[in-house]
């Protein structure tokens, strides 16, 4: 098991000598890497398990850590940046040969993020160079929102986990690319896309979770938790299944008699992206064969709450 604590001074130096650690941000627990050294890159990729085709985010402190590392930033990039970055917003950017063909999996593209957490911004303006942090989860299994989690799975492989505390907002950031200059949502997180438009004007949304993604690690089962996990009206569903063994993630109903996990008991959607990944996990503990879940609005963080549930779900 690795290390917990809050000690931003240790961490550094772990990254800095080619360690691994688990990192907190808003959105998800991170395993980070030193950007600019190959040797501790691969070892990311190791420690997940996860496809070389599968390409990484780099996190920055601020904006000049950025400017070395891309060949060019589109309008809407810029606008989108100046205003939510720190936040859960990642921007797919060309990038220059500082990024290598490695954290991009060979595009000539690659991704970029600023978070907003004070113990992470902490750790990277103390180092000088930027960190690459996929989710710290291994590969096809759901994010870790608290330190516990990343122990839990990926403890034997880290030196240290900063920690953070629960994450605030519970899923991913929200990836923007940039074809022709024109955003398009890459993947659906914890930015909203009323939020995204109401700055840039419409914007495309490229989630086709198909076996050729245009975000190269949204493969269609990429969250899918080891119980089978069944969408629609719930009270159907429990029809259907009379006598099995069955849980209930519901938005914010209480089903007494079942296991039952209530995402947010006075129905926000903010709360309920919290919770989303904790309570997938819950389920994973208990005597449940089928996880019974229902679609939540389709707003805010809605969208992408409910794109998670629809990777792990098996209609
Ligand atoms: O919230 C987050 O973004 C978290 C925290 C830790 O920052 N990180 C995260 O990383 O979710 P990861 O590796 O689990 O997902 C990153 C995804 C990749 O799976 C891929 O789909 C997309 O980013 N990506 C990276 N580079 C890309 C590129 N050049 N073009 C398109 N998609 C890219
Ligand atoms: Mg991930």
């Amino acid at each position: 098991m690795a290390t917990i604590g809050i000690d931003t001074a240790h961490a550094a130096d772990i990254l800095s000598t080619g360690g691994l650690v688990g990192i907190p941000t808003e959105t998800v627990y991170g395993l980070a890497a030193n950007a600019f050294d190959e040797q501790a890159v691969i070892k990311v990729f190791k420690a997940k398990n996860r496809p070389a085709f599968d390409p990484l985010i780099t996190h920055i402190a601020n904006n000049d850590a950025l400017l070395p590392l891309v060949k060019h930033i589109p309008e809407k990039a810029q606008l989108l940046m100046d205003k939510f970055w720190p936040g859960p917003l990642t921007l797919v950017l060309p990038k220059s040969d500082k990024i290598s063909d490695l954290i991009s999996s060979g595009l000539t593209t690659a991704a970029f993020r600023m978070p907003r957490h004070n113990l992470l911004h902490k750790l990277l303006v103390r180092i000088e160079f930027p960190i690459v942090a996929p989710s710290a989860n291994p590969f096809g299994y759901v994010s870790p929102t608290t330190a516990e989690h990343v122990n839990q799975q990926l403890g034997d492989k880290i030196d240290y986990i900063l920690d953070g505390g629960a994450s605030k907002i519970g899923v991913e950031s929200t990836i923007i690319g940039f074809e022709d200059e024109k955003p398009t949502i890459l993947r659906l997180g914890g930015l909203s896309v009323e939020d995204i438009e109401a700055l840039v004007g419409p914007v495309g949304i490229n989630i086709s979770s198909s076996s050729k993604p245009s975000a190269p690690g949204m493969l269609i089962a990429h969250y899918s938790p080891s119980k089978s996990v069944v969408s629609g009206n719930i009270d159907e569903i429990i029809k259907k299944h009379a006598g099995g063994k069955i849980g209930i993630l519901s938005y914010h109903e209480k089903y007494p008699g079942y296991p039952n996990f209530v995402l947010s008991e006075k129905a926000s959607l903010d709360e309920a992206a919290m919770n989303l990944f904790a309570a997938l996990r819950w389920f994973e503990t208990q005597d449940v064969d089928l996880v019974i879940t229902e679609k939540v609005p389709d707003e805010g963080l809605g969208k992408a709450i409910n794109d998670r549930l629809n990777r792990a779900s098996i209609n």
